[in-house]
C-alpha cells in the first residue's frame, strides 16, 4: 500500500476533523487506496502547531505554509485556515505539483475560485473541496434514488442550513463575521453546502432571487487569536463591526426546469446543524434532516392509497458506503464520518491516478451561485448564474 504524505494547513476546528479523518480512513476502508500519513502540520505560532501536532498525532509541525508547500517530501497540501488563505496556499501548491485539498467556501470570491482551478487544471493534479455533507450515506442513498428514477422527474428541492451559533449579540467577531476574511456571512460559510447538495442532487442552477439580510451590526472582538466561535464573553468589552450578511432566503431556478428554495442563517435559535432537504418529483419525495443523519425519509406515489406516506430508511450496510461502516443499521453517524468517507474518495482518486467530486471546478460553479446570491440580495432582481465549463463534460 503506498504511503502519501500530507500537510495540513491549519490547526482548527477542520484541522481535528481531517486529522482524525486521516488517521481512521484506513480503518473503515480496508484495503485503504493509500495510508495518509499525517507528515506536517502549520498554524500560526509554534506554539499552536506544536500542540496541534502532539494532539492530533502529526510527525512534525511548522508555522509556514510557504517551506511545507515547497517540501518535496509532501505529497498532498490539505488547506483547513480561514477563507481568505485559500487561493494563494492551493496556488503555490499547484505549483509545487501536490495533490490539494481545500476546506468550503473554495474561495472568498468566485474570480479567485477561478484562478484556483485553472492552477491546478495547469498542474494537472487531483483536487477536491470538502463539501463533506455529500457524504453523508443518507444524503449519498437520495442520490441514488434520484438518479434511478424513483422520484421520478424533480420538481422542487427545498434546503435549508440553520444554526444558532451566532444568535447571540454578545457571540465574539469571529473571522466569519469578516469580509476580508470570510467573504460572506451565512451565504458563503453555511448555504454554500446547501448549494453543493442541491447542484449533487437536482443540477446546476440557472439563477436566483434572493433576500440578504443583516441584523446584527456589531460583536465583540476576540481577545486571543483563537476563534472562539458562539462563545459568548459579554458586552462589556469593545466591539467591531459585523461586514457580511447574517441570513439568505433564496428561490432558485434549476437549468432542468426544476425550482427550488434556501435558506442560511446562524442566528435561528434551538437549531444547531439543521441542514434539511426535501425533494419532491413526479412520483415521490425523499426528505433528509442531518440532525436525524441515519434516516432518509420518501413517500412514494406507487404505494397504495391505503399505506402511502412517509417512510423511514435506516442508513446501514446495504445503502452507500455501508460495508465499510457498521455492520448493524442505524448504530451512529457521525461528522467524522463523513470527513472519513471524503478522505476515502479523495486519496482514491490520487492512488488510481483519476479524479473526484466536488472538484475545484464544483467549488468554483458554487461560488459563483454564492454570488449571484449576494447580487441579488443587493438589487432585488432574478439573477443569472454563469456556468463553469467543465472538463470532459
Ligand atoms: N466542511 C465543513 O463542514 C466545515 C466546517 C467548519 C469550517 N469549514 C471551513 O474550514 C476552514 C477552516 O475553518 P475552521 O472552522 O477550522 O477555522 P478555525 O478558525 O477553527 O481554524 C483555522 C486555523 O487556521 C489557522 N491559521 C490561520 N492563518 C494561518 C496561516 N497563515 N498559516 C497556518 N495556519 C493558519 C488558525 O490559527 C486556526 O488554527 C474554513 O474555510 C471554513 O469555512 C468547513
Amino acid at each position: 500500500m503506498r504511503d502519501l504524505n500530507i500537510a495540513l494547513i491549519g490547526g482548527g476546528f477542520m484541522g481535528k476533523a481531517h486529522s482524525l479523518a486521516y488517521a481512521a480512513m484506513p480503518m473503515y476502508f480496508w484495503p485503504a487506496p493509500a495510508r495518509p500519513v499525517r507528515k506536517v502540520i502549520v498554524d500560526v505560532s509554534e506554539d499552536l502547531a506544536r500542540t496541534a501536532a502532539d494532539r492530533y498525532g502529526w510527525e512534525r509541525h511548522a508555522t509556514s505554509w510557504q517551506d511545507v508547500v515547497a517540501d518535496p517530501s509532501v505529497d498532498v497540501v490539505d488547506i483547513a485556515t480561514p477563507n481568505h488563505l485559500h487561493a494563494d496556499i492551493a496556488i503555490a501548491a499547484a505549483e509545487a505539483g501536490k495533490h490539494v485539498i481545500c476546506e468550503k467556501p473554495l474561495a472568498p470570491t468566485a474570480a479567485d475560485a477561478q484562478r484556483m482551478l485553472e492552477a491546478v487544471q495547469k498542474a494537472g493534479v487531483v483536487h477536491a473541496v470538502a463539501f463533506n455533507y455529500r457524504r453523508t450515506p443518507a444524503v449519498a442513498l437520495a442520490k441514488k434514488y434520484v438518479e434511478e428514477g424513483a422520484i421520478g422527474e424533480v420538481l422542487n428541492f427545498r434546503g435549508t442550513y440553520l444554526q444558532d451559533w451566532s444568535a447571540d449579540l454578545d457571540s465574539p467577531l469571529s473571522w466569519r463575521f469578516q469580509k476580508a476574511i470570510a467573504g460572506s456571512g451565512a451565504v458563503g460559510d453555511i448555504g454554500s453546502h446547501v448549494v453543493d447538495l442541491a447542484r449533487y442532487l437536482v443540477g446546476e442552477v440557472d439563477e436566483v432571487s434572493s433576500l440578504v439580510s443583516r441584523f446584527i451590526h456589531d460583536r465583540p472582538l476576540q481577545s486571543s487569536g483563537f476563534d472562539s466561535l458562539g462563545a459568548s464573553r459579554g458586552s462589556d468589552g469593545p466591539r467591531g463591526a459585523v461586514d457580511v450578511d447574517d441570513e439568505s432566503i433564496t428561490m432558485l431556478r434549476f437549468c432542468d426546469g426544476a425550482v427550488g428554495s434556501i435558506e442560511a442563517t446562524r442566528n435561528a435559535w434551538g437549531r444547531n446543524n439543521y441542514i434539511t432537504f426535501e425533494i419532491h418529483g413526479t412520483e415521490g419525495t425523499i426528505f433528509f434532516n442531518y440532525e436525524r443523519r441515519d434516516e432518509l425519509q420518501v413517500a412514494f406515489k406507487a404505494d397504495p392509497a391505503d399505506r402511502r406516506g412517509f417512510r423511514t430508511v435506516y442508513t446501514g450496510p446495504g445503502t452507500p458506503y455501508g460495508e465499510s461502516l457498521w455492520p448493524i443499521p442505524a448504530l451512529g453517524i457521525g461528522y467524522s464520518e463523513t470527513k472519513i468517507i471524503e478522505a476515502y474518495e479523495i486519496f482514491k482518486a490520487i492512488a488510481e491516478g483519476g479524479s473526484v467530486r466536488p472538484d475545484f471546478a464544483d467549488g468554483y460553479q458554487t461560488a459563483l451561485v454564492d454570488e449571484a446570491i449576494l447580487a441579488s440580495g443587493r438589487t432585488g432582481a432574478w439573477t443569472a448564474v454563469d456556468q463553469v465549463e467543465r472538463e470532459g463534460r
